[in-house]
């Protein structure tokens, strides 16, 4: 019996990058073939979809990539998505390839992109929410958190090593825009002395005190892990160290480092799950949903419980560092 085409469906990857798209991608093909669906890589995001830069894709096309950090199809930051003309033809473009179903790997920003694109020509779409920012309200993981999370542990273990030989402060400042998630987990997952993240006020004289007693009392070294959300410059915080405890200082803007190496177990597990209940969703008639994934289990969501809300850390992770040192 020659199973019934279920037509054909779209990936993209839009905004930064993540170590988790390429198993993503992967993945997308194989489950859309077993679905029979046909599938489509759109490259370079909402960019491609304007430019007809959409094509078969093929099993060939996503061997050994499992392995790899970034996007094999590219991504962007189109603002030529946010208006009218281009969204129309984005839209010729996928009517010229018959696609009417759209897996779409990034942000808030993204989805809300895809949300308007929706009510406007009717693709469906469903979103994986993929940031290292981990900042994307409804999903209590977004895919490629768990990569950059190692990848700024092996920085700060290597830090470690020198900070400790030399007898300084290192001040090291993570990526995550206006959420401290990566380094509040980052300063407790390593043992930092100093976390400054945007949603905890911090007054470093509380700081003072205690640092200079334990020099005295012979510690060796600091680190600072803070995020760069923070209203200071890392440098500041360097100066700090320097002028009021008394310890040399360097700093370290780790940057993007954070978004690239080879994904984690963990990520590439999450991606496969993501994306096979992203295509479920689109199969069984959902049409703007962003895929959730919340203490083991996932669910869709409309973008309207997901985007334009200020995400909130985990409080019980806030106090697990803060409470009795802010
Ligand atoms: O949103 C992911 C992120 O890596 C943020 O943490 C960072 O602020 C921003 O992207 C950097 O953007 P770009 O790669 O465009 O410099």
């Amino acid at each position: 019996m020659i199973n019934k085409s279920q037509g054909n469906i779209a990936i993209l990857c839009s905004g930064g990058d993540v170590s988790g798209m390429n198993p993503a991608i992967k993945h997308f093909v194989e489950y859309a073939k077993e679905k029979n669906l046909t599938p489509f890589f759109i490259y370079d995001g909402f960019e491609g979809l304007i430019d007809d830069n959409i094509h078969e894709a093929s099993y060939c096309n996503v061997q050994g990539i499992i392995f790899r950090g970034g996007t094999k199809i590219g991504s962007a930051r189109s603002k030529r998505f946010l208006e009218v003309s281009y969204r129309r033809k984005a839209k010729e473009n996928l009517d010229k390839h018959g696609i009417d179903k759209l897996l779409v790997l990034g942000g808030d920003g993204s989805f809300r992109g895809m949300d308007i694109f929706y009510k406007e020509h009717g693709i469906a779409f469903a979103g994986v929410p993929s940031t290292i920012d981990n900042d994307i309200v409804g999903t209590e993981y977004c895919l490629g958190v768990d990569t950059a999370l190692n990848s700024i542990r092996t920085s700060l273990d290597h830090i470690r090593d020198t900070a400790s030989s030399f007898k300084r402060a290192f001040v090291v400042e993570t990526m995550g825009r206006d959420c401290g998630y990566l380094a509040l987990v980052s300063a407790l997952t390593s043992g930092a002395e100093l976390c400054l993240i945007p949603e905890v006020t911090y007054d470093l004289t509380f700081y003072e005190e205690r640092f200079k007693d334990a020099l005295k009392k012979g510690r060796g070294y600091f680190l600072a892990v803070v995020s760069e959300g923070i209203k200071e410059e890392p440098i500041m915080i360097a100066k700090w160290f320097e002028e009021k405890i008394g310890i040399e200082a360097r700093v370290t803007v780790l940057g993007h480092t954070q978004r690239g190496g080879n994904p984690t177990s963990r990520d590439r597990l999450m991606a496969y799950r993501f994306v096979h209940f992203g295509i479920d969703g689109l199969l069984e008639g959902k049409k703007d949903a962003i895929v959730c994934y919340n203490n083991g289990f996932f669910n869709h969501k409309s973008i309207k419980e997901v985007a334009n809300k200020r995400y909130q850390l985990d409080s019980t992770l806030v106090d697990l560092f803060f409470k009795n040192r802010s």
